[in-house]
């Protein structure tokens, strides 16, 4: 099985982009400090799918957050890694075919979407590039 590269380096706090992995859509999200607070704020017991923000990051990289881009509900590639997109209100990402509201840690808040959105095995090359795969 093949593996992607991706250099993050020039992604911005509060900047998510789009890219690819296995030809499908690959969120790499840089979450601000307030991101990681409201991610780490939500009771555990208020989530459909209870993970927390440290068990879908990495030790020490809690601000990385890498997510397919494919909504757990029926595949749609949900908004919120683009420019000017709208990230739902939840403030994640949002899937714009039924409604799919994911938060600061990709996880499911409303919406018809049974489960948060996946996160790929995935390593830390470098301080600038992981190698998903
Ligand atoms: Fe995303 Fe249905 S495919 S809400």
């Amino acid at each position: 099985e093949s593996t992607t590269e991706v250099d993050i380096s020039a992604i911005e706090p509060g900047q998510a982009i789009k890219t690819q992995f296995r030809k499908q859509p690959l969120f790499v999200r840089h979450l601000t400090p307030q991101e990681i607070q409201a991610a780490n704020a939500t009771p555990i017991g208020d989530l459909r799918d209870k993970q927390t923000l440290a068990e879908r990051t990495k030790e020490g990289k809690n601000q990385w957050l890498v997510t397919l881009g494919v909504c757990t509900h029926l595949g749609c590639v949900p908004l919120g890694a683009g420019e000017g997109e709208n990230k739902g209100p939840y403030g994640g990402y949002f899937c714009p075919c039924h409604g799919s509201a994911y938060d600061t840690a990709g996880r499911i808040r409303s919406g018809p979407a049974p489960t948060n959105l996946q996160v790929p095995e995935y390593v830390f090359s470098s301080d600038t590039v992981i190698t998903v795969g």
